[in-house]
Formats: C-alpha cells, structure tokens, sequence
C-alpha cells in the first residue's frame, strides 16, 4: 500500500506531475470522468486478455495477468455502478488521445524481443500514471466519499504498474528494459508537456 507521504513521481519515474489544474477540471466533469474511467478499465482488461493470448508460451505471464483480467473486470463494474447510482449510462467510448500517442512510440520494425518488451512497458506506463491521476483525485476532490473510492484504485494501479515491470524483468535483461523504460518515461513526459489540460479525461 502507498503511504501518502511518499512522492507518487520518485515512485513510479514519473518525469512529470499532472498539471495541478486537472483535479479542477475533472471534479466539474466527474460524470465524463467515469464514462473515460469505466473504458480505461476495460481496455486494461482486454489488453491483459492479448497478451495472454498472444504470449501463451510465457508460464509466469499467463499466470500473472490472468488475475488481472478479473481484477480490471471488477473495477470496470464498480465505475459502472457509480454510474448507475447517479442515473448515467456507460456512454459512448472516447477517443483515447494519451494511449494512440504511446502506441506511436512502439516499435514496429524491431525484434520480437523488443516488441514485447514495448507492449510490457506502455502497459507499466499507463498503470503508472493512471495511479498518479487517481493519487490526485484521491487527494483533491471535496467529496470524502469519491476521494476514498479513487484511493482505492490508485493503490490497485500501483501493484500492476510494478508486475509489469517485473514481468520484463523476468523476461529480458534488467540493463535493456531499464534502458527503454528511461526512454519511454521521456516521450511521455514530452507528450504531457504537449497534451491539452481536459477535465473529461483520465489521461
Ligand atoms: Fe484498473
Ligand atoms: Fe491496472
């Protein structure tokens, strides 16, 4: 469990802090917030479900990720039930900005080593900064009862963004992932610089 004293940023390599403007602008949005919130949660558990399929051979993946499938279900429901209690429907899914600019920094053309490699650590980077976005949430929203419930994603994001890591670790040299996540942790500190501050988005 993550103490709230320690720096969410020195935890998980975050380059960058989400602008402090955001919990604002998402605490007028909350219903948009949901609706993004309950997608985010479904494609951590459909991409979980990918991966197994597509890594089958890897014993300690398939056995990893497969609790995650259900625990990602579950939190899926319960946005879906928050919704609920307020009289929304899921709504419509929205164009996911943040996710189709790191899925641009993928790499295409190289080994299928490093391919994998890509698809563990764009993964450990969205739990990372969605844990980070839920830390915010959990701190500066007014409403006790929505601070708690994000709190409790946020602890549950933490533990995933670190199986990701680990999970590469098992399967490749510790120098060549910590290579890439350096990498990796400076495009997205560049495309948060650049992407616009919006209070319907999780990202
Ligand atoms: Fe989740
Ligand atoms: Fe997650």
């Amino acid at each position: 469990m993550i103490e709230d004293t320690i720096d969410v940023k020195n935890i998980l390599g975050l380059q960058l802090p989400t602008d402090p403007r955001w919990v604002n602008l998402a605490e007028i949005k909350l219903e948009e917030i949901l609706t993004d919130h309950a997608y985010c949660e479904q494609k951590a558990a459909t991409t979980c479900i990918t991966l197994i399929q597509k890594y089958s051979d890897r014993v300690e993946l398939v056995e990893e990720l497969s609790p995650i499938v259900t625990e990602e279900w579950g939190h899926f429901r319960a946005v879906l039930a928050e919704l609920k209690k307020r009289n929304l429907p899921l709504g419509k899914q929205r164009k996911d900005i943040y996710v189709n600019k790191l899925l641009e920094f993928q790499k295409k053309d190289g080994s299928p080593e490093q391919r994998f490699l890509d698809r563990l650590l764009i993964m450990a980077l969205i739990e990372a900064r969605s844990c980070e976005r839920f830390k915010r949430l959990s701190e500066g929203l007014d409403d006790e009862y929505m601070r708690k419930f994000y709190r409790k994603f946020m602890e549950s994001e933490a533990g995933h963004y670190t199986l990701f890591i680990n999970l590469s670790e098992l399967y490749m040299p510790k120098k060549m992932v910590r290579t890439r996540w350096a990498q990796w942790l400076a495009y997205e500190k560049e495309l948060m610089n650049s992407n616009e501050v919006r209070g319907d988005r999780i990202h």
